[in-house]
């Protein structure tokens, strides 16, 4: 058989303009456990991934916080780096796109795509913002999607149809910094003629390898119509366009570009080649969301192909994730942040990537909620796995003080054998949770076959098929503890502990799990995991909860008057004539009151918080231009003022005459 080439495992670049979500999680958590079960089947991988630090939305961000772009990437590179970590997310490289490995082969990319007669030169109306001088390139600008109709930004249709948009192609575009009306103007930027790679794409991608929904999607469009893309824009931050002082390229040219530029890196330093995982035919997986299957599918393999170089074997893109069934939204509140929201209140690393692996199938949506969480956790991992092992070892430690030397039977080995062969079909399909449901399949199984046999009853009548059962058992926890490093990396490692293990579950091969537990010294058992309880999923959810309605009340415009709309209100003070209740309500009070120019019938709530007696003589301030109305069948011919639910009345701070104005 032909040497296959290495496998290169990339994840889609985190922006550096925020803090990790649960959303990002969805790209690195699986392709991790893909990463670490591939390893332990025997494969040779790199798994490289880095931070995207150029674009507007950067700029934008470091902007406002009035730091340079460079100092907000470095902040969000260590934050990034730091999450992944504590997720338990292991790149072998975590570089930057703003670093000179990915500068040079960008330019090197970017000159050979011009040589091959990739790029020409053209004038585009730009939207230009008068007050600000400047030109407003993507995020800079807000207006509205010409396909759709929806509010878009510069270069996205975020909140509609999805699509791509051109510099130039916004309507009614307003400027995202001042809100000034951008007009447009012309300027010369350069393009790449994607639309001459239909006859390449076509054909690459049929073959594609990766998930079913990045191949149809990119099938579907390049069906519809493939346009040429502008590739430059007017900025100081990114990666300089060749010759261009005044230019730099379009963010979705040096972020891919960054994928082999940290593979660069990491060769560079081990002593290796790139080539070898970039040229020719190759297995680069590309992990990424269901939002940037485009530019994996169509944009960045034809940059590929333009400038000479091997295009990406396989693109793994999963559904997009929801919360309480809401699209993310930093801005109205739908968002769970990674270490905030999560690892900073104690919670393990393990659960969050249990849940969404398991969730549901890797290109569905998944909707997060503390309560399905909460659930999942307790039913699965705590209940069938978590309950399981700690049975199983709790007997054998304490009957046999160990694992105990017989020969584990032909039933459950071929019944590890079936697990093993279904773990790996399915994550070679990227089917994550299928492998994930028949690892607690087999966990289920051992469950059953604990209760159902009963070792601790057997043990006072036939010791020794009491050491059989336990035996089996044990084997199972083996073999689980190996299948769910991928997973639960943590929980393996701690499970093959206890089973008496002094290595790294890690580094072994996921086969060893038919080879027969060792009779080593067993550790004294304690339960691998604690139970989320019900007031803490309650606590969790309430945040959620709070941050959605601040985020609404935010959100709540207020509209605002003009001091011409102001003035149309007439405002007078008024002197209490007399007072008295309306008949047959407990609420209202009809008053007569002298505005000066005349006396005013006017009904007010306010029964419950003043007496009638109460009321003659005061000063109040009144509206003196309502149209009248009639309350509980009285006319009322103005408005008191009064503040709050109490009605608390407003009264002037010294006496004036009744219809002063009030201004
Ligand atoms: N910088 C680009 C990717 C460039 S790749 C050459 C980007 N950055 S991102 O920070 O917005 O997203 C990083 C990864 O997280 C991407 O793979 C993206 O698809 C994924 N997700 C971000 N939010 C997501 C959800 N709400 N749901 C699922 N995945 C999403 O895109
Ligand atoms: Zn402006």
């Amino acid at each position: 058989m032909m040497n296959l080439p290495p496998l290169l495992v990339t994840c889609g670049l985190p922006y550096t303009n925020g803090p990790c979500h649960l959303g990002h999680l969805r790209t690195y958590v699986p392709a991790d456990m893909y990463v670490r079960y591939m390893r332990r089947a025997g494969e040779e991988v790199l798994f490289v991934c880095g931070s995207d630090n150029h674009g507007t939305p950067i700029v934008v961000s470091a902007e406002e916080a009035g730091i340079t772009p460079r100092a907000l990437s470095e902040h969000y590179h260590k934050h990034f780096d730091e999450t992944f970590k504590r997720m338990g997310v292991k790149f072998d490289r975590f570089g930057m796109t703003d670093n000179p490995a990915t500068h040079h082969r960008t330019q090197t990319i970017v000159t050979a795509l011009e040589k091959n007669g990739y790029i020409y030169k053209q004038i585009v109306h730009q939207a230009y913002c008068t007050r600000c001088k400047r030109f407003l390139p993507d995020r800079y600008v807000e207006g509205t999607c010409p396909y759709c109709g929806k509010p878009a930004r510069g270069d996205e249709c975020d909140q509609g149809c999805g699509k791509h948009l051109e510099p130039g192609e916004i309507r009614d575009p307003v400027c995202k910094v001042c809100g000034t009306k951008a007009e447009f103007r012309d300027q010369e930027h350069y393009f790449f003629r994607l639309s001459e790679f239909r006859d390449f794409l076509l054909p690459y991608l049929e073959q594609v390898r990766g998930t079913s929904n990045a191949k149809n999607y990119a099938i579907g469009w390049i069906k519809d119509e493939l346009h040429d893309w502008c590739i430059t824009r007017t900025l100081e931050w990114g990666v300089k366009f060749p010759g261009r002082d005044d230019l730099v390229v379009y963010v979705w040219v040096d972020a891919p570009i960054g994928y082999i530029a940290f593979t660069e890196e990491w060769t560079k330093a081990n002593a290796k080649d790139w080539k070898r995982y970039w040229c020719g035919q190759n297995r680069v997986t590309h992990f990424i969301g269901g939002d940037i299957i485009y530019h994996h599918t169509i944009f960045w393999p034809a940059l590929l192909k333009g400038a000479g170089y091997g295009v990406p074997h396989a693109v793994v893109a999963s559904g997009m994730v929801k919360v309480d069934d809401h699209k993310f939204s930093k801005s109205r509140g739908y968002v769970v942040w990674t270490n905030d929201d999560y690892l900073d209140k104690g919670l393990p690393a393990d659960y969050l990537r249990y849940y969404l692996l398991s969730y549901t199938s890797h290109t569905k949506e998944l909707n997060f909620s503390w309560k399905v969480f909460g659930e999942r956790i307790n039913n699965e991992v705590v209940n069938i796995f978590g309950n399981f092992v700690y049975r199983t070892l709790f007997f054998a430690h304490k009957e046999f003080k160990g694992t105990p030397p017989n020969i584990v039977d032909p039933v459950i080995t071929v019944e590890i054998e079936k697990c093993l062969a279904s773990v790996d079909q399915l994550i070679r399909d990227y089917e994550f949770k299928g492998a994930v449901d028949a690892i607690m399949t087999l966990a289920a199984f051992g469950n059953t076959y604990f209760q159902t046999n009963a070792p601790w009853k057997m043990i006072k009548t036939d010791r020794a098929e009491a050491a059989r059962m336990c035996k089996n058992s044990i084997q199972i926890v083996k073999a689980l503890a190996l299948l769910i490093e991928p997973v639960m990396p943590d929980t393996a490692q701690r499970c093959w502990q206890m089973l008496g293990y002094e290595d790294a579950v890690a580094n072994h091969p996921v086969s060893d799990a038919v080879v027969p537990v060792s009779e080593a010294l067993m550790r004294q058992p304690v339960p691998l995991f604690t139970r989320m309880e019900e007031n803490q999923i309650a606590e969790l959810d309430a945040l959620l909860q709070k941050r959605v309605a601040d985020a609404n009340r935010k959100k709540e415009k207020i509209p605002v008057v003009t001091f011409e709309e102001f003035q149309k209100l007439e405002i007078r003070t008024g002197l209490v004539l007399s007072a008295e209740p309306v008949p047959k309500s407990n609420k209202l009070l009809k008053l007569m009151v002298d505005i000066g120019t005349e006396k005013r019938q006017i009904v007010a709530g306010m029964q419950q918080f003043y007496k009638p007696d109460e009321m003659v003589g005061k000063n109040v301030v009144v509206v003196t231009n309502l149209v009248p109305a009639k309350i509980f069948g009285v006319e009322s011919n103005g408005m008191i003022l009064a503040a709050g639910d109490e009605a608390s009345l407003l009264v002037p701070q010294k006496t004036v005459k009744p219809g002063t104005k009030i201004r």
